[in-house]
């Protein structure tokens, strides 16, 4: 069997996976091709795989010859009916956001895995690429924040005086939220963190940081340990303590997100004219909506002095390490996948498989894809 790997768009700059990581694939069995330059924003060279056993194909023939078709963005809409029927297409989708995508995908006869729709399982973790993914973004948003900010992140005892520690405020304590905390700590910032889910008030407190509690949230077991949209009473009730603490705040990494939904508004317009000059909010949650209300998604905006930095594309940033933790989770799916012969065996009744596969022979397979996009 070939597996193929493609090269991203010009603003991508991960590869779904380095040499290696694709000498691990090469040890499954499989013959491993992958297109030019496909790892050079990646810092990953053609001879760099060649040396780990892959050959270099012309894209066009990966898309035809490859049975999987590996790839950190779903290929253009139009690449699609090049593509043959019972071929396996690999990468993040976002199933609600390419609707229309996956039905041209599914008519043309392909089997698409979409990454996003792991599901959060203990078996799962080590192809968990949501959480890869997160916890880059977490560690950089931090690091992105503490470089513009004018303070320092830890406390100073010089010969000018003693200079307290930035406060960082985190709002959402899920993958990167968790991240953020740890790495905004060992910077020696205090740290506040908001949450609706209370299971993580634990998890916050052992990471050094101070539990900010809003009584009344929702919460929802069916949901899959993620969060649910809040009442019109909680909301209010969040907003005025997050303005609260935020006025305090040197930097605020928003973080929280509700599955297949926008993000919350965490951060009022005059949450931000009340913060203090000076100060910097990363959001995360950009790319659906923002945490804040004035974020600009993929810019960089000032308002009354705050710097609001509107990005969900950190991974592509740390494309080395990110490439790496990306391939890596490829490579355990597919040895769930893969036989010892070498050979694609996607059993639907495996739960993983089974939540993972968007469409295969013509029909829509994963109970969460039919409920985003309202298929019976
Ligand atoms: P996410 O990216 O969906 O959301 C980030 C955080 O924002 C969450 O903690 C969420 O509770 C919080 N949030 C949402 N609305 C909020 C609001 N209005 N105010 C404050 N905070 C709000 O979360 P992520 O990182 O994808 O994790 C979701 C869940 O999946 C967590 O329970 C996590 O523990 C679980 N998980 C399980 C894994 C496994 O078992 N393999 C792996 C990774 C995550």
């Amino acid at each position: 069997m070939i597996v193929g790997i493609l090269k991203e768009s010009e603003t991508e700059k991960r590869v779904a996976m380095l040499p290696g990581e694709a000498a691990s694939l090469k040890k499954l069995g499989v013959d491993v091709i992958i297109e030019k330059y496909a790892g050079v924003n990646a810092f990953a060279f053609d001879e760099e795989y060649k040396s780990a056993g892959a050959a270099i194909s012309p894209r066009k023939d990966i898309l035809t010859q490859a049975s999987v078709v590996l790839s950190v963005d779903h290929i253009p809409e139009e690449e699609i009916t090049s593509c043959r029927e019972g071929q396996v297409l690999c990468s993040v989708l976002n199933p609600s956001e390419n609707a229309v995508w996956l039905e041209k995908a599914r008519k043309q006869g392909l089997t698409i895995l979409a990454l996003d729709l792991i599901p959060r399982t203990t078996r799962a973790q080590s192809m968990d690429i949501l959480s890869s993914m997160a916890t880059v973004s977490g560690y950089k948003a931090v690091l992105h924040a503490a470089s513009l900010s004018p303070r320092f992140f830890p406390m100073f005892m010089s010969a000018a005086g003693t200079i307290k520690p930035s406060r960082v405020l985190i709002l959402g304590a899920g993958v990167a939220g968790l991240q953020a905390i740890a790495i905004a700590r060992k910077l020696g910032a205090v740290v506040e963190v908001f949450d609706v889910r209370s299971a993580v008030k634990e998890e916050v407190k052992s990471l050094g940081g101070k539990f900010i509690e809003v009584e009344g949230a929702k919460e929802d077991s069916a949901a899959g340990g993620y969060a649910v949209e809040q009442t019109d009473e909680y909301k209010k009730k969040q907003q005025d303590l997050i303005q609260l603490r935020a006025k305090a705040a040197d930097v605020v990494i928003a973080t929280a997100q509700i599955p297949g939904r926008k993000a919350p508004v965490l951060l009022l317009k005059e949450t931000v004219n009340a913060m203090k000059p000076g100060s910097i909010i990363v959001d995360l949650a950009a790319s659906t909506g923002g945490n804040c209300e004035l974020t600009e998604n993929g810019k960089i905006v000032v308002v009354n002095g705050v710097t609001i930095i509107g990005k969900s594309d950190y991974p592509s940033d740390m494309s080395t390490d990110a490439s790496r933790m990306f391939g890596s989770n490829i490579i355990n799916l597919l040895k769930i996948m893969i036989d010892k012969e070498g050979n694609l065996v996607l059993n639907m009744q495996d739960e993983i498989i089974n939540g993972t596969t968007a469409v295969h022979a013509g029909e829509y397979i994963c109970q969460r894809v039919k409920q985003m996009l309202n298929i019976k």
